[in-house]
């Protein structure tokens, strides 16, 4: 099974899903049969390592983070078996792609799986590391529900 973390920028929210997702599976040795990525619905910092916050943050909480961005593809709809948009607004950018009504039952909010949701998962980008904290738990509760669903 595969796994897709969406946000718009890939620096922050998607790779911090996908590392903490990762780092559960990994606990469980499920590493075998479920993996992760992320990407973004903008192009504009491809390539670039996660923000440097995220990456404080994932190791603040014993998580290890490498990711290098890229953005959302077509294909992307075809190679996983859920893609989980951390907004509403990722969620339109993936619902965009061409194609994407057939696949539209892997397509969902993050938030669905929060026992505090739903809603959006807030961007960080222009907040301060008490936001990028906030983000971790809200990833991390979030992805224990799922993976339980999916267990
Ligand atoms: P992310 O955060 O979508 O969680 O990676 C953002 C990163 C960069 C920008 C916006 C959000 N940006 O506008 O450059």
């Amino acid at each position: 099974m595969k796994v897709l973390f969406v946000c718009l920028g890939n620096i922050c929210r998607s790779p911090l899903a996908e590392a903490v997702f990762t780092h559960k599976i990994q606990k469980l040795n499920l590493q075998f049969t479920i993996s992760a990525d992320s990407c973004g619905t903008g192009a504009y910092h491809i390539g670039e390592q996660p923000d440097p916050r995220t990456i404080k943050t994932a190791e603040n909480n014993g998580v290890a983070i490498w990711h290098q961005a890229r953005q959302l593809s077509p294909t992307d709809l075809t190679d996983f078996d859920y893609l989980f948009a951390m907004d509403e607004q990722n969620l339109n950018g993936i619902l965009r792609l061409a194609g994407a009504t057939q696949h539209k039952h892997k397509i969902k909010l993050m938030r669905e799986f929060d026992p505090h949701g739903p809603g959006d998962v807030p961007d960080p980008y222009y907040g301060t590391m008490h936001d990028f904290q906030h983000v971790f738990q809200m990833l991390d509760r979030t992805l224990d529900v799922f993976i339980e669903s999916i267990k």
